[in-house]
């Protein structure tokens, strides 16, 4: 890093964490508490569910209700291929383990279950066929180089925004054939979306539903329009067009319009901001990354895995199951944490550092696994390639410059801001 001085901070604040997360009671263990995430001190308490409670029964949270952690590799594994006894349904309690008003309920194909599902997946999934992603690619790769040329040299600035957000919100906006002029509503759309109300995004549940009103209005214009003419490449057209989708009503239709702006906007977005500070945090890597530049693919993995842009997915049991040991009763809810999966020192080599030339690279859990594995992981995967090979063309250095602010939620692990500095050349 440019500069250490917050290094000493993170040191000091990480020792207490461990000893915090060490001296509690197990059942007091409350790994969704968002106060964890934003302050990066989640860590140890995993570390110390994997060794002493891997299946983990927590209710201390009283709106959340109790919920297991599921916190082992190959025990996330058994729960998300089991989707027979792991349900998503958004009627049962869907992905996320807050409580959502029972009036507002949003049915997204990633919230069903087959076969619903799996008709649902299929209108949406030529978007990333191999022929779609190489016709993607120049378009990106052009969008990529023209914001990087952009960039102020020798100042600070926000990583975040200038280059991560904007970035994916231009993909989303490609994906959707959306007004170009507008494409940040998309990015407005996809944080009030997965907002905890009260943290300076939204104030209320009432607010939220008003935009997100307003985000189906809009897209129905959209819809509209495209429905009657030709069938098109976008994903507007394809629901619009679909035999199982054109029939949707308006929350159905806002509910895959939420997750495919969530989808392929905030975990992309974090990856990007993960990426550089992971670099920063890694000297050797970034210089190894510099020396062989065509180690990017294998980098990409390795930021995917490392930063993890989806800490958990939630099911809930459809009848009593055994898991490690631990019966989890029919009705409860159970947070499968790929964060900890991700971490797991029985099934990846020296997990917990930044290596971006493993062997496996991809072997992580980061896009889940089963019948909801995510549909965008190669699109986000050749996204992230290309803005990295675009960087490294232009500026061998990007310096972190000081801590990054996280977002405050247990489900999006990401970051609202990361000062950096491009340093001017000599
Ligand atoms: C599903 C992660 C990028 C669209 C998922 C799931 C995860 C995930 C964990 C659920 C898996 C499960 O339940 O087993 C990520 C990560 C990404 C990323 C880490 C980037 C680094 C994208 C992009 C898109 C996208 C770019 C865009 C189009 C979706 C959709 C689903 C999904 C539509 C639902 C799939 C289903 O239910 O069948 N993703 N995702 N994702 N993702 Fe992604």
């Amino acid at each position: 890093m440019a500069d250490g001085a917050f290094e000493l901070g993170r040191a000091q604040r990480d020792k207490e964490a461990r000893e915090r997360a060490y001296s509690i009671p197990l059942s007091q263990i409350h790994v969704a508490d968002p106060e964890l995430w934003i302050t990066d001190t989640h860590w140890p308490y995993f570390e110390r569910l994997r060794k002493e409670d891997p299946v983990h029964w927590c209710e201390v949270d009283e709106e959340m209700g109790g919920y297991w952690s599921v916190t082992k590799f190959n025990d996330i594994m058994e729960v998300d291929t089991n989707h027979q006894v792991f349900s998503s349904d958004a009627f049962k309690g869907g992905i996320t383990l807050r409580n959502f008003d029972e009036d507002f309920v949003l049915p997204m194909f990633i919230a069903m279950d087959p076969p619903k599902h799996d008709v649902q997946r299929k209108t949406v999934s030529p978007i990333v066929s191999p022929a779609s992603l190489m016709q993607l690619e120049p378009i990106i790769r052009e969008r990529a180089a023209g914001l990087l040329d952009s960039l102020p040299v020798g100042e600070t600035f926000n990583w975040v925004d200038k280059i991560s957000i904007e970035l994916t919100t231009q993909m989303l906006a490609t994906l959707f054939d959306f007004p170009w002029e507008d494409r940040r509503k998309l990015t407005r759309w996809s944080d009030v979306a997965t907002a905890i109300p009260g943290n300076g995004i939204i104030e209320t549940e009432e607010q939220r539903r008003e935009e997100l009103f307003e985000c189906v209005d809009y897209f129905t214009r959209l819809w509209n329009e495209r429905v009657n003419s030709e069938p098109k490449h976008d994903l507007i057209s394809m629901l619009a067009h679909g035999e199982s989708t054109r029939n949707m009503d308006r929350m159905e239709y806002l509910g895959n319009l939420i997750l495919l702006i969530v989808g392929g906007n905030d975990t992309t977005r974090n990856s990007l901001s993960g990426g550089l500070l992971f670099l920063n945090q890694n000297p050797k890597e970034y210089d190894k990354l510099r020396a062989d530049p065509s180690l990017i693919p294998s980098m990409v993995s390795e930021i995917i895995r490392y930063q993890t842009p989806l800490a958990y997915m939630r099911r809930t049991a459809l009848e009593d199951y055994v898991l490690n040991g631990k019966t989890i009763r029919k009705g409860e809810k159970v947070a499968m944490w790929y964060v900890s999966g991700n971490r797991d020192d029985e099934v990846i080599d020296r997990p917990n550092e930044f290596i971006i030339d493993r062997e496996r690279p991809r072997h992580h859990m980061s896009f889940g696994f089963g019948i909801h594995r995510c549909v965008g992981n190669r699109l986000a995967e050749m996204q992230l390639r290309v803005v990295w090979e675009e960087i490294l063309k232009r500026y061998p250095v990007i310096d972190v410059v000081g801590e990054p602010r996280r977002v405050y939620s247990s489900f999006v692990k990401g970051y609202e801001e990361l000062p950096v500095r491009i340093p001017a050349r000599v």
